[in-house]
């Protein structure tokens, strides 16, 4: 941010707070903060005291403040601190740029001293806030130390600052003053990986730089009101994030910060520089502003008490936006895929590829892509494919499927796929990710910021996505077009069915009532629920912390059945479809074992699944059999959500997970 008005306690730290608040989700071991204030009448901090006599500073080093912990914990300790200085507002808070960030453990165990703001050493010279990873940290680190640099943490971040410390000293050697981009500049030249960076240093007061690589940078910019520029003399206030969610409060006007850009804010005032090995010298680019399709109310949990739970009970209406525009006269429309189709159409192989969630909802619309294009379709988990260097030919079409769009693994498998020369299309929530930016085309799903560890909301949009693109591809063949009109026929009517569904709530909360204090629970699907019964299994597993696995109902006599006994409870998924016979015959052989049942089914269909009284029913309303799996995973997710509370675990920053995760 940067801007020069004192509007309320803080101001400063309250929208760096604010905006870590709303990226908490991507991480949270760790988090820092770094601003400029006048530390003229407070003593020196150890930092300072240790680094012998400060150097000529245009203003007083940064307040830098770094704690383990989530962020209110950061928050609670540095207003106890800010407090302590018995300074007015005036005085603490002299320069608004500053800088912070929320940390998710890659390099490092999570601790203050690996928390960012890294810094370029004694005096705080030059600070850095880092996504990503650098791999060639180790060699940097080496020619550091021998420079008498001494590292302080275990990240591979702390390179940064003391390079561009480093470098600063060398070019003022004699030579003038450098600018900060051209220390950035330096800094990013020597630098192998993938990272989002932004500088802040005392020598640049008043100014900020962000850049990157492969990671993703947003900067919103705010035009000031005639009002505000009454107590300022800047017309604008910039900010730069890792996620739109963080600046959504405060503008919708962004632009997606492109790979080796150097973007420096100066008095409010934005350069953009590219920068190009070839070249000595970065030149300047001019760069149009982009508009946000997002509300604010999206990143706020509203009568909820939990994201997740806001974010299953919404799955109506993000549904609704996933199809708006798309479904025309019993057809599709898919703007990003139309000049692709016929390549697709003409594919060997069409591969999915994707982690967790993402991977178990392209596994959902699986059966329906074979049987409308009549094209073989291969799944891949992401880090799978990389392990094996799985074979991909030009003719193949790989489609990446990713929320955020930033997974690691499915970044590195898309960039493998490019190699291979197949066409690459990417199913993403996230408007500007890297996925989005780096595939060949693809469909936005469309289904609202999602905040929740556990991808609820986005699984059933992007089976939809996928649904769609099936019913796409399938287009030219004329002996599946009376199944491709019902289905989507039946598309515009699932959001009230969706709703209908979500009636369970109170029900499915009776369930996990009855399963709290069990260890273990298998959820067994086939067909187009083979993929609801591992989703379901991954959401009990992810944030009600209890084991569960979601099994393939073919392949229950092959091992499973020998877990089965009168405590186990299972669930079987049984709705009406073509594997429905086989579906009754799997429950008859767990009862003839004393399962402990659990059965979903379509509504009213109780007695024909299972006479035996004994057995729990999940009854849910019928669809077109391809778009049941939308309909059944939401008691699932339901229930793994009643589980947790019950529980007593964290529901929206589950232990050991993170949102996105960015390194491999
Ligand atoms: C992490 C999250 C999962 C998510 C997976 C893929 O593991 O904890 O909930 O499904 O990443 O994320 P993506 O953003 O690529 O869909």
């Amino acid at each position: 941010l940067n801007h020069n008005v004192e509007r309320e306690r803080g101001h400063i730290l309250e929208v760096l707070f604010n905006g870590l608040r709303r990226l908490e989700y991507r991480g949270y071991d760790s988090s820092g903060v770094a601003i400029d204030a006048d530390r003229s009448s407070r003593n020196g901090t150890a930092r300072e005291e240790g680094g012998g006599a400060p150097p000529p500073y245009a203003v007083a080093p940064p307040l830098v403040f770094r704690r383990e912990g989530k962020i209110e914990s950061l928050v609670g300790s540095v207003y106890a601190e800010v407090d302590a200085m018995h300074m007015s507002l005036d005085e603490q808070f002299l320069v608004h740029a500053g800088i912070a960030h929320t940390r998710w453990a890659t390099h490092g165990v999570p601790s203050t001293r690996n928390s960012h703001p890294q810094s370029s050493g004694p005096w705080d010279e030059f600070l850095v806030v880092h996504n990503g990873i650098i791999t060639n940290y180790e060699v940097l680190k080496e020619t550091l130390i021998r420079h008498g640099f001494t590292f302080e943490s275990e990240t591979d971040t702390e390179v940064i600052p003391k390079l561009a410390k480093f470098l600063f000293d060398k070019a003022n050697d004699g030579e003038g003053h450098v600018t900060f981009s051209q220390v950035v500049t330096e800094v990013i030249r020597q630098l192998e990986g993938a990272f989002a960076l932004i500088f802040k240093s005392p020598h640049y007061p008043n100014e900020l730089i962000g850049c990157k690589r492969g990671s993703t940078l947003i900067l919103g910019v705010k035009e000031l009101s005639a009002e505000d520029s009454v107590t300022t003399s800047k017309s604008k206030e910039l900010f730069f994030s890792s996620d739109v969610c963080a600046i959504v409060e405060h503008t919708k006007n962004y632009l997606a910060i492109e790979d080796n850009e150097v973007v420096h804010i100066m008095d409010g005032n934005v350069q953009i520089l590219k920068f190009d090995y070839s070249k000595e010298k970065p030149a300047s680019v001019q760069r149009a502003l982009s508009v946000l399709e997002m509300e604010v109310e999206q990143i706020k949990k509203g009568n909820y008490d939990h994201f997740m739970q806001k974010e299953i009970h919404e799955q109506p209406h993000s549904l609704t936006t996933t199809m708006r525009g798309r479904l025309k006269n019993n057809g599709v429309v898919l703007g990003g895929l139309k000049a692709h189709l016929k390549t697709i159409r003409h594919s060997r192989r069409i591969i999915f590829i994707g982690c967790g969630t993402s991977y178990n909802a392209a596994l959902a619309a699986r059966p329906l892509i074979e049987e409308l294009s009549g094209i073989p379709v291969t799944m891949e988990i992401a880090s799978d494919l990389l392990d094996r260097q799985g074979p991909i030919y030009r003719d193949a079409t790989a489609v990446f499927v990713s929320q955020s769009g930033e997974t690691a693994d499915t970044l590195l498998a898309l960039e493998y796929a490019l190699k291979c020369g197949a066409l690459c299309v990417g199913i993403t929530n996230t408007v500007g990710s890297t996925l989005a930016r780096k595939t060949h085309c693809g469909v936005h799903i469309n289904a609202g910021c999602e905040i929740g560890v556990a991808s609820t909301k986005a699984y059933t949009s992007q089976i939809i996505v996928m649904t769609m693109m099936a019913l796409a591809i399938g287009a030219d063949r004329t002996s599946s077009q009376t199944r491709s009109e019902a289905i989507a026929k039946n598309l515009s009517g699932l959001p009230g069915k969706v709703s209908e569904v979500l009636k369970l709530d109170n029900e499915m909360k009776d369930l996990a009532v009855s399963l709290i204090d069990t260890q273990s629970l298998l959820i067994f699907g086939r067909g187009y629920n083979y993929a609801t019964a591992m989703e379901g299994a991954l959401k009990v597993k992810e944030v009600a912390l209890m084991h569960s696995e979601g099994l393939l109902a073919g392949e229950m006599k092959h091992g499973p059945l020998a877990l089965v006994d009168e405590t186990l409870p299972v669930i079987v998924i049984a709705t009406r479809d073509d594997c429905f016979s086989k579906q009754q015959s799997v429950i008859q052989q767990l009862q003839a074992r004393k399962g402990r049942l659990i059965i979903m089914c379509s509504e009213g269909d109780t007695s024909n699944v299972c006479p035996n009284e004994s057995c729990r029913f999940i009854e849910v309303p019928q669809v077109e059999d391809c778009l049941q799996p939308v309909i059944n995973i939401i008691p699932l997710q339901l229930l793994a959500y009643h589980l947790t509370v019950l529980r007593g675990h964290d529901v929206d920053q589950p232990r050991n997970l993170a949102k996105s995760v960015t390194t491999q």
